[in-house]
């Protein structure tokens, strides 16, 4: 029998160094949480790379800063979700996007007293920081986060098909939010140069490969009883709804959350395979600091409920 384009791909890509830690620490979180009836939730979030050396010195990158996935899995965690949350290295993670940059250093003010050093919070800053500190101690102690990361696209592929075979045993009661940008494009393992390439040799002319969309066996095979959200950036308006609906009809999974790169952060459209609609905030909400991510993972969450209980029922 001939390997179809995405089996193909785990056959000749090998899997990151740190597979085997991750899938038994993806399997630990999944056993527990299964055990205790939780709905879970795999959050992708950031952007893969798509190294053009195996002594990577350059690489492709997709764009995303991981703002959507690090933010979306904190209000899942606000809706009582065990998540996984699989992000790209340094990417935003939950609870210290909060604080980037200088912005956490300049909360904490120094005490030097002879030989003793002490630290403490800028009492300005307490109301800041205590809410935030507060649901990441219960998350982290409840056991109620994973975090799992990834750099490259293959890293990515091999990481998403062992969450999901944890996933599968959760059936309907697993949520998957595939939020990160992964690469269409990439050099398979057998064109790429091994080492860094030499500049004296004149312009190099680099072919991409189209990456398999692993949507396909995701929604088909992996957790075929699972809810699916995928998202779909396009730069292009007159594109958006009509990709994301070809999407849908192509995996048969259930919803599209759609988005313009310029506009992302305030405005989102929700394509379920038989209706559109908007999902915005305005100028005042943004203001007064809403995020788009919490009406998103409200909705989100509403549509989850409604497909266990459409199952239970049947
Ligand atoms: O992180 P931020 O800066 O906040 O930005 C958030 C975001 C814009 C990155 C996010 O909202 C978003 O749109 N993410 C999806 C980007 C993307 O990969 O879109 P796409 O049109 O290339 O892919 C559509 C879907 O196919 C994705 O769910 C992806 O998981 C899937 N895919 C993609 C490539 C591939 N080889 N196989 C896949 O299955």
């Amino acid at each position: 029998m001939s390997q179809t384009h995405w089996e193909e791909f785990y056959a000749t890509h090998l899997p990151p160094t740190d597979f085997e830690d991750n899938r038994s620490l993806l399997k630990e979180f999944c056993d527990r949480h299964n055990k205790i009836k939780s709905n879970v939730v795999l959050v992708t979030s950031g952007g893969t790379t798509v190294p053009l050396e195996h002594n990577t010195v350059r690489f492709v990158d997709n764009f995303s800063a991981g703002t959507r996935g690090s933010a979306s899995a904190e209000y899942f965690l606000d809706h009582g979700y065990a998540v996984i949350f699989m992000h790209r290295l340094k990417s935003l993670e939950p609870f210290t996007r909060h604080f980037t940059g200088q912005q956490f250093l300049d909360m904490l003010e120094l005490h030097e007293s002879g030989p003793s050093t002490t630290i403490t919070v800028d009492p300005d800053s307490v109301d800041v920081l205590a809410p935030i500190l507060q649901k990441y101690k219960n998350a982290r102690e409840s056991q109620m986060i994973l975090y799992i990361s990834f750099t490259s696209v293959v890293d990515y592929m091999w990481l998403l098909r062992a969450a999901c075979e944890c996933l599968a045993t959760f059936e309907q009661r697993a949520l998957l939010y595939l939020a990160a940008a992964v690469s269409d494009f990439y050099i398979p393992s057998d064109k790429m140069p091994t080492h860094k390439m030499q500049s004296g040799q004149g312009a190099p002319v680099i072919s991409l490969q189209l990456v398999p969309k692993m949507l396909a066996p995701l929604a088909s095979l992996w957790v075929p009883h699972a809810f699916v959200v995928s998202f779909k950036l396009e730069t292009d308006e007159s594109l958006l709804i009509t990709k994301s609906r070809d999407s849908l009809n192509k995996y048969k999974h259930k919803l599209v959350i759609a988005n313009i790169l310029q506009t992302r952060k305030h405005r989102v459209v929700f394509v379920t395979p038989t209706t559109s609609y908007e999902l915005h905030l305005t100028r005042e909400q943004a203001l007064a600091g809403l995020e788009i991510e919490e009406p998103i993972v409200a909705d989100v969450v509403r549509k989850h409920e409604e497909f266990i209980n459409s199952a239970t029922r049947q």
